[in-house]
């Protein structure tokens, strides 16, 4: 079955504990990326996949992701939100969703990690996991460096074999990918009202009882945008185009800036940067491959390279930013320079500086 009776069920209620200080006030998921909250990606590629409802499982911050989203009709879906007191993880959280399912028990259920942007063919899997009449057909994507992750080996039929830990000496640079086909019994049989955790327990112990598993492996556009630099770099990916942006205007473009922000002639703003609503940018100011969220203020001459600068933030004229992150409404006054990985809380003041601290080389 492949058509607008679809379920799709979003897991959003992780903590994004490595994206702080950015998830402090907004859950990972809402984050402004490319101008629209995160899930507006993926709702726009379930939808293109022929998804009609959806319902997102949520945790952290819950509350937030019904004003934001409505029942759905904005999108074109039906939103349904089920809640977790307790964080269930992956497994139980998918469980708690399936609450709200109205599908039969042979029909597939997509469902979607809501940190992950994706150029994938979401109806290919869908295809595949039909064809094999299997239990669960998950999306592999290959990555240079498996030894980072837990790696997931197939036989020459697609058939998953494995879900293995992180090794030194992966077998295959094929991952888990994060979307997954689940016919909608073998959701069901996930233990209710429990912490379970797909990657390490249910996906091994269905492969353990001789379940079909499949392997939708390709070689698109995959992003996981849990970390600072990660979000960044899908913000600057959607912008230029690097992977499809149906739920955008507007681009590809070297920039995206909101109708009411101000970029003085004499500033230089590109790079696949955005720049939220009421920002602004003086002149002789240079913003390349970076996030400005709503009304951030960058001074004269600052330079932002590979940064975010949270809402209400504020640049003083000279201040240098490279690979840093920015909380609300910080205040970083002049001399002042930020390098990879540096992190302001939300409303830090940094007072004027002459100092300079040179890393050793
Ligand atoms: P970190 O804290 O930075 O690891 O991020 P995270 O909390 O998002 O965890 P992770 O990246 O491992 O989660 C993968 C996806 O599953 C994300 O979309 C999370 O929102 C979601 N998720 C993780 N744990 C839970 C949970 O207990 N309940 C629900 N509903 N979603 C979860």
């Amino acid at each position: 079955m492949i058509n607008d009776d679809l379920e799709a069920v979003l897991l959003v209620g992780g903590q994004g504990s490595r994206l702080r200080p950015l998830t402090i006030a907004t859950p990972k998921p809402l984050l402004p990326t490319a101008g629209v909250p995160f899930l507006a990606h993926q709702l726009a590629r379930a939808r293109e996949a022929g998804a009609g409802h959806v319902v997102f499982a949520t945790s952290y911050r819950a509350a937030m992701f019904e004003r934001a989203f409505g029942d759905g009709a904005a999108y074109g879906l039906c939103i349904d939100y089920m809640v977790e007191d307790e964080p269930l993880g992956t497994g139980g959280a998918i469980r708690n969703a399936a609450g709200a399912l109205r599908g039969g028990p042979d029909d597939p259920v997509l469902v979607l990690n809501g940190d992950i942007l994706s150029g994938h063919d979401i109806r290919a899997q869908l295809a595949l996991h039909a064809r094999a009449e299997a239990a669960v057909t998950l999306h592999l994507t290959e990555v240079t460096d498996p030894s980072r992750f837990g790696c997931v080996p197939t036989d020459a039929d697609g058939r998953v074999t494995a879900f293995l830990e992180k090794t030194p000496d992966p077998v295959t640079n094929r991952i888990n990918a994060g979307c997954y086909v689940f016919r909608r019994s073998t959701l069901d049989a996930i233990p209710a009202g429990q912490v379970v955790s797909v990657e390490r327990e249910t996906f091994p112990g269905l492969i353990a009882a001789g379940e079909t598993v499949m392997g939708y492996a390709d070689a698109a556009y995959w992003l996981d945008v849990g970390t600072p630099e990660a979000y960044v770099q899908g913000c600057r990916d959607l912008v230029l185009g690097r992977l499809p942006a149906p739920a955008v205007s507007g681009v590809p473009a070297p920039a995206l800036i909101a109708a009411d922000a101000k970029i003085d002639p004499d500033a230089t703003v590109g790079g696949g940067s955005t720049v939220g609503p009421g920002a602004t940018v003086a002149a002789g100011a240079e913003v390349t491959g970076s996030v400005l969220f709503e009304d951030a203020a960058v001074g004269e001459g600052a330079r932002v390279v590979d940064s975010v600068l949270g809402r209400g933030a504020r640049l003083a004229p000279g201040v240098i930013l490279d690979g840093a992150v920015i909380g609300d409404d910080a205040v970083i006054e002049e001399g002042n320079e930020l390098r990879a990985g540096a992190r302001l809380w939300p409303g830090t003041h940094l007072p004027p500086t002459t100092l300079r601290f040179t890393p050793d080389p």
